[in-house]
């Protein structure tokens, strides 16, 4: 029995696209919350859906400022954004019931995946931020 979860992780990283990237168990935490919370609109290649649902692909608000990108996901986004000369108007609902360590993990898979290459998000620089959004209310 004790080799089940073995293949299972095995076969995950032959197969499937949101498995491969980066190996440590962060990543693989990171890759399975995508799957989960982010794949259905955002899809598993970091595509997004024309007109609906940006990419996570090459975009400055994956790739760029941290406190911007963890802010989107505590609070979700609700403004017109323009990504490669594409308007999408629909609102993201916050993430914000996550736990600092599963956004920090989510968003550090989206920004070393799809052809990124960008920094880690720790979950001290989550924690932090949550913070600061708090004593603003
Ligand atoms: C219900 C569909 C939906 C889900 C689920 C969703 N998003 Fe989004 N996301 C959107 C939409 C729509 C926008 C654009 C919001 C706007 O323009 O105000 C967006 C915008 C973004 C952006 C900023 C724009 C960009 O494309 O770079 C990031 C980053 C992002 N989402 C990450 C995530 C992550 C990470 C998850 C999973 C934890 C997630 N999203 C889950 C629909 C979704």
């Amino acid at each position: 029995m004790r080799e089940i979860p073995v293949t299972l992780l095995l076969l995950c990283f032959s197969f499937s696209p949101y498995c491969q990237g980066n190996t440590t168990p962060n990543s693989i935490e990171g890759a399975k919350l995508y799957h989960q919370y982010c794949m259905s609109c955002h899809q598993a290649d970091g595509g997004g859906v024309p007109q609906m649902t940006p990419p996570l692909v090459s975009t400055n608000y994956v790739t760029g400022d941290k406190k911007r990108l963890i802010t989107i996901l505590l609070n979700g986004l609700n403004e017109p954004i323009v990504i490669n000369d594409e308007v999408y108007y629909n609102p993201m609902a916050s993430f914000g019931y996550l736990t600092d360590r599963q956004i920090a993990a989510v968003l550090t898979y989206i920004r070393k995946s799809f052809g990124n290459q960008s920094t880690s998000v720790s979950t001290q620089e989550v924690s932090k931020i949550r913070k600061q959004l708090a004593n603003k209310n």
